[in-house]
């Protein structure tokens, strides 16, 4: 996975990007990240990048030139065939989910373009923005930390980047529910005990028990996913019982 990122915070991104299990999985290629500073492509000699809005208002809006420029050098160096994916982080995007992010993580390259001021010339968003994504309905200052939230959602798709294959599947989200609680050492903490079934060693029990905690806690917490998730009959049936009880 080759991202590539415009921006006028390049160091907010590599830094963002550069810990952890995204840094091991860039250190190893497994994901490339490529930042863009839009100022360099500034078409003005105090290197501005922003003008104030046609028709007066608030704010700073960020210049078509740059943002278009940018872009094309980007684009000149991908060599693909399929039509470049361009992301335009904004909260007047679709909502991110773990499907877009699953969907995202089958293509070779995806550009994220991360506005700041007041937004960015609409005649370049037209030109060149094939997808607008929000990650939540609330405003933040700018796309960066946005990309960077779907940077670490795909990258965790990408095969080799979690040690644990089965990890990426078994979690909360797979099957719309959510995952079953976790347990280690020690066995008693602050007079609580680890569920006895996790200590049988009776696996079919254990994924039964884990199974019924994932639609317990959708019940209780997510309600709104249910909706999608994959149930048989008898677990419909639990699930109607539970929401009855009111647990
Ligand atoms: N830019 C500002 N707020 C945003 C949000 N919630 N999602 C994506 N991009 C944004």
């Amino acid at each position: 996975m080759n991202y590539h990122v415009l921006t006028l915070f390049p160091e907010m991104i590599e830094q963002g990007l550069n810990t952890s299990i995204l840094g091991r999985a860039r250190e190893k290629d497994l994901i490339t990240l490529q930042t863009i500073n839009i100022r360099d492509f500034s078409e003005n000699k105090h290197l501005k990048v922003d003008d104030y809005p046609y028709g007066g208002g608030a704010g700073m809006v960020m210049q078509a030139g740059p943002v278009y420029k940018a872009y094309e050098h980007v684009k000149n160096q991908i060599a693909t065939e399929k039509p470049l994916r361009v992301i335009y982080l904004t909260p007047q995007g679709k909502v991110f989910t773990q499907a877009m992010a699953e969907e995202f993580a089958m293509e070779q390259d995806l550009v994220f373009l991360c506005g700041h001021y007041e937004g960015i010339d609409e005649r370049v968003l037209e030109k060149i923005v094939t997808d607008n994504v929000s990650i939540g309905d609330y405003v933040l200052t700018g796309g960066e930390l946005p990309s960077m939230v779907m940077m670490d959602a795909i990258s965790r798709l990408v095969p080799g980047v979690l040690n644990n294959d089965v990890s990426a599947e078994i979690e909360s989200f797979h099957d719309n529910l959510l995952e079953y609680p976790q347990y280690t050492r020690p066995e008693e903490f602050m007079g609580e005990k680890v569920p006895d079934v996790l200590l049988s060693g009776h696996h079919a029990n254990i994924e039964k028990w884990r199974r019924e905690q994932s639609i317990l806690r959708t019940v209780q917490r997510r309600p709104d996913l249910l909706e999608g998730a994959n149930l048989t009959d008898k677990e419909k049936r639990l699930m109607k019982e539970m929401l009855s009880e009111g647990v």
